[in-house]
């Protein structure tokens, strides 16, 4: 179940999660700023690299720790990173418990918590570890989003304009591309209406993917559009990058990609890419090619040598091609 647009944050998490016992998991400044009070509590170090073995087994340890039953419930109240790891640990503690997923960043409430993948990386790359666990609810508060920084606030923006390009049809209205390009400067003001319209469109758009492809052996992978050269840029650049910049750089690679191999026309490429200068998301400089071939070669994407590449093909449609 997803609910979007609550009033009050903790009286939904106690009515979700009645009649068991909650685990929460939350980032480092979202308990800072928010201070939830929870018998059982887990602050999450802030960044990526707190997305490992280490901080699993952490987390499992205090699920034990509060003698969490296979009745109880982990709650995951953050960004992605957050949602990501306590979902993983939910999806395995007791070989699998009830998680609910709180977001408060805008990615999160656009991606990662629904759906049901779960994740951490290892030395060897992103997301390298982790399991199909779909929450038992997703509780959205769009009030989390006034205190998310701008840097945050556009990495989420960066998934939203990946949605976009891969899918036409948003609602009754039609054509997302054009929504975001007409609305750039509210998006861009935060309007909590554009905002909330956003994230629904983005969340059925994922929802309606996953339910014909829950573990992705096909249909789902559109969703990694930009990702392929994405998690290369996280990991060669030690992932002084978010996620969503990072993105945002695969979804111009991809672009020039399907422009050299005549998918795509000069004039929708360049839209695109204008499109993505509206929301005025960092340029990451050129990385050296041959490491990033490599990083690319060692996504979990990759198979026999053959490289994964979601590709624009025509407007608001991508499809997957192998690539050696
Ligand atoms: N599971 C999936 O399907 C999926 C999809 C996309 C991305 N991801 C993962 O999500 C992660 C990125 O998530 P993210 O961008 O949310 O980053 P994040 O979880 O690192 O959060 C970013 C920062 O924002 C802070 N923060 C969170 N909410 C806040 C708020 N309301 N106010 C102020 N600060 C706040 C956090 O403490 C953190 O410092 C990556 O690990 C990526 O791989 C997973």
């Amino acid at each position: 179940m997803i609910k979007i647009g609550l009033d009050n944050i903790w009286c939904e998490i106690a009515e979700h999660t009645r009649g068991q016992k909650p685990l929460v998991v939350v980032s480092q400044k979202v308990d800072k700023l928010y201070q939830p009070r929870f018998e059982h509590k887990f602050v999450l170090k802030d960044g990526e690299k707190e997305k490992n073995f280490k901080t699993l087994e952490k987390v499992l340890d205090a699920a034990s720790a509060a003698k969490l039953s296979r009745k109880d419930v982990i709650v995951a109240i953050g960004g992605g990173v957050a949602g990501d790891i306590a979902g993983f640990a939910a999806a395995t503690y007791m070989r699998g418990i009830d998680v609910v997923q709180v977001p408060t960043t805008l990615l999160a409430m656009v991606d990662s918590s629904v759906g049901g993948k779960t994740a951490i990386n290892t030395r060897f790359g992103k997301n390298l570890v982790g399991a199909f666990h779909q929450p038992k609810t997703v509780l959205i508060d769009l009030n989390f989003l006034r205190t998310l920084d701008e840097r945050q606030y556009k990495t989420g923006l960066a998934e939203v304009v990946k949605y976009a390009f891969i899918e036409k049809n948003i609602d009754a209205e039609g054509d997302f591309m054009g929504f975001l390009w007409e609305n750039a400067d509210k998006i861009n003001a935060r309007d909590e209406e554009i905002l909330k319209r956003i994230i629904k469109i983005c969340i059925s758009l994922k929802s309606a993917v996953v339910e014909q492809d829950e573990k992705e052996s096909g249909l789902r992978r559109i969703l990694n559009f930009g990702h392929t050269y994405g998690h290369a840029v996280e990991k060669q650049t030690n992932y002084k990058y978010t996620h969503g910049e990072a993105v945002v750089a695969g979804m111009r690679y991809a672009f020039s990609l399907a422009l050299e191999k005549n998918l795509v026309s000069a004039s929708y490429a360049q839209y695109a890419n204008d499109l993505m200068d509206k929301f005025n998301f960092p340029t990451i400089p050129a990385l050296p090619q041959d490491k990033m071939q490599h990083h690319m070669q060692g996504d979990k994407k990759a198979a026999g040598g053959a490289v994964t590449f979601i590709l624009p093909t025509a407007y608001a449609q991508v499809d997957a091609f192998e690539m050696k």
